[in-house]
């Protein structure tokens, strides 16, 4: 594996830069829970079960630092980001072994290689989604960066090229903060997976125009009945899908799966502030008085999705309830 989000060693957690790539490739060493909350606040690290893993060492470097009991450093650590569950998971993770006198290191360390072990299964479960010369189009980042290795979405395009298949993608830039572009394209040129960036605005008329075989996205936090949250622009990629009859997948990890949220209404969206939306590389792009609204994930009802690609196999939305059910028993 090429790219790795972070890693932990010897109570520091290395977090790669985030926002510096793909211009510099600059690592963070934080030995703090307050430096980890902050970290994913400002989305140095970010991708759904990336966070849960950074949540998870932030407990763990809180452990170390004597000034906090479990729960005032699972407050502080939740506190940073509200939409992906996967946070509330590996936070909770550590957290309960913590509370139980256990080693909290040991738990941070074992959630992520449950983690890292979903995320290659995904790849084996979705390989399977792509014929021979596949066009497929993604939104975001879900590759290694936003789940520490292989990615939800794009590990099924890891494996496929690994496999010698021919395989083609198109990535959406993903405004305001340009995950497609700087994130998704930088991890398939050190594959050298064969893609094309795209305006967020032209994924319909690729779609339109018969150029896209398949999409398939991540997600922050999949409901019971199916709808999901994932990065703003989500939801016209799937209705748009539709419209063309392209089929549209949705990776996921379990930590990113609520048995709690009924449905996507109950799923809360994060808003981030205006000056992402208001300038471009640092430079306005609206008057200067310009305001603007910011919601960074947006919800895709259940109906536009084709499958789920779990780590235990394609799930059909309405199967959902079912399966975390017995997952629960
Ligand atoms: O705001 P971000 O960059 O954390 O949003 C990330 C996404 O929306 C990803 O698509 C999602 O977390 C799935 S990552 C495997």
């Amino acid at each position: 594996m090429a790219v790795r989000a972070l890693w932990y060693s010897r109570g520091t957690l290395h977090l790669l830069d985030q926002r510096q790539l793909p211009r510099r490739r600059v690592v963070l060493h934080l030995r703090k829970a307050r430096e980890v909350a902050d970290a994913i606040r400002r989305m140095v690290v970010r991708g759904a079960p990336a966070i849960g893993v950074a949540g998870a060492y932030g407990m763990a470097l809180a452990a170390k630092e004597g000034r906090y009991t479990p729960a005032s450093a699972a407050k502080l650590l939740a506190s940073t980001r509200p939409t992906a569950h996967d946070l509330f998971v590996g936070i909770e993770v550590v957290r309960a072994a913590w509370a139980a006198g256990g080693e909290p290191e040991a738990a941070a360390d074992a959630y992520r290689a449950k983690i890292v072990g979903e995320c290659r299964a995904i790849g084996e479960v979705g390989a399977r989604l792509f014929a021979d010369g596949a066009r497929v189009l993604t939104h975001c980042n879900a590759g290694a960066l936003a789940t520490v290795e292989w990615g939800t979405a794009l590990a099924p395009l890891r494996l496929v090229h690994e496999r010698g298949q021919k395989l083609f993608v198109w990535v959406d830039e993903t405004r305001p903060v340009l995950q497609g572009s700087r994130l998704t394209a930088w991890e398939l040129e050190e594959e050298g997976i064969p893609y094309r960036v795209i305006a967020d605005n032209a994924a319909g008329h690729f779609m339109h125009t018969g150029q896209v075989d398949a999409v398939i996205v991540g997600a922050d936090r999949i409901a019971r009945n199916g709808d999901f949250a994932n990065k703003i622009g989500t939801y016209e990629k799937a209705v748009v899908a539709r419209a063309n009859r392209i089929p549209f997948y949705v990776a996921a990890p379990w930590s990113t799966f609520d048995p709690s949220a009924a449905r996507g209404a109950e799923i809360p969206v994060e808003e981030r502030g205006p000056e992402e939306v208001l300038a471009f590389g640092g430079r306005p792009t609206a008057p200067i008085r310009s305001t603007a609204r910011n919601p960074a994930f947006d919800v895709t009802p259940a109906r536009y999705v084709t499958a789920f690609v779990t780590p235990d196999g394609l799930l059909g939305p309405r199967a959902v309830s079912r399966a975390l059910r017995a997952r629960a028993r």
